[in-house]
């Protein structure tokens, strides 16, 4: 099989972890997808900064309406991030243009996930996100594939790393909220503009991921009650602790028993969490999604939510699905509205 030839769009953490690891394991890479993948194009704002990979030898694009539309890319990947502006011209010129679409930007997913997909499914083409939803873990494919065949009653977890590594600094040390704060900046953990992370907004862009994929709905981020941990004090967090919990910023999302089974219900805030449950022993950066099939039972998948690497991980598996062929259906295990959803058990909640 001929190569399939890449083009890699933003070159922050993302991008540079991208390149490093399909240079790294490209032997792997190689066989898993039965054909070389080849990156023909990068593209970056600033082409002088050192990335800790050497990206001389690719060809450098200024232009991204030429990228999508360039004959030597097959598969446009957008790291560059943003719901809207220039990520969002490319995924649409992208996909007119015939190439397959792979992004990790949860913003633009939950703002226009449902437009980029139809338009896609109208195109015979794939658009796909693991990397969106809690960096390396393969929690798409995994509710998405893996368990198909239930259907899903709740879905909740931690789905921000800075928070969930702020809250569990100032658990563990003491320390204090700003100070915590810049080292998750400094990591690379934290978006450019972090009120995202602390505001709970990352997360909700995620959880409305999330709660389509489970519910098979249509994206509804609008619809997401949001708060953050901006308020959270030491103080809160002593108290909790002596009464038995930890806290934590969860994103959960459920059919709405109490509205007649006909609406979702999707809400990101700290939540007290028993100390007896998995999600309160989640510290660090770390996220991690609990589903709760009527057949599997509960599942927990757990990992890095954030960094170059993890994420990078979950941005080359969707490549390598497009490199074999496999990409499945979009949204939803199947897509359906919101009225058609199934009535919920009374009082589960
Ligand atoms: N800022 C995000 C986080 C990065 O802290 O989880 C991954 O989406």
């Amino acid at each position: 099989q001929p190569p399939l030839k890449i083009a890699l769009a933003g070159l922050g953490t993302v991008g540079a972890g991208v390149a490093q690891l399909i240079t790294q394991n490209k032997d792997i890479i190689t066989r898993r997808a039965g054909r070389e993948i080849q990156i023909t194009a990068v593209s970056a704002r600033d082409k002088n900064k050192n990335r800790g990979v050497d990206l001389s030898s690719y060809r450098w694009m200024d232009d991204l309406s030429a990228m999508a539309s360039d004959d030597d890319v097959d598969v446009v990947v957008e790291l560059i991030g943003g719901s809207d502006g220039p990520a969002l011209t490319l995924a649409r010129e992208s996909l007119s243009h015939g190439k397959n679409f792979v992004t990790a930007n949860k913003a633009m997913v939950a703002h226009h996930g449902d437009e980029l997909a139809t338009k896609a499914e109208k195109n015979g083409l794939a658009i796909k996100y693991e990397a969106a939803v809690a960096g390396g873990i393969p929690v798409i494919k995994g509710l998405r594939d893996g368990a198909s065949a239930n259907r899903i009653e709740r879905v909740y977890g931690i789905l921000n790393g800075t928070c969930n590594f702020i809250l569990s600094a100032m658990e563990k040390d003491g320390r204090d909220f700003a100070e915590v704060l810049a080292d998750a900046q400094a990591n690379g953990y934290a978006e450019a503009d972090p009120s995202f992370d602390i505001g709970g907004v990352d997360a909700a862009h995620k959880l409305s991921i999330l709660a389509s994929l489970c519910f098979g709905t249509k994206v509804d981020f609008g619809a997401v009650s949001i708060g953050g941990i901006e308020q959270i004090k030491a103080a809160d967090i002593e108290q909790a602790a002596a009464m038995g919990y930890r806290i934590r910023l969860l994103g959960l999302a459920e059919i709405d028993g109490d509205n007649g089974g006909s609406a979702l219900f999707q809400r990101v805030h700290p939540y007290l969490v028993r100390k007896t449950h998995p999600l309160a022993h989640v510290t660090g950066p770390t996220n991690a999604v609990v589903a709760e099939g009527d057949f599997s039972g509960r599942l927990l998948f757990q990992g890095a939510g954030a960094g170059d690497k993890p994420t990078a991980s979950a941005v080359v598996a969707d490549i390598i699905d497009i490199a074999r062929g496999e990409t499945g259906p979009m949204f939803g295990m199947e897509q359906k509205h919101l009225e058609q959803l199934p009535k919920a058990e009374s009082g589960h909640r």
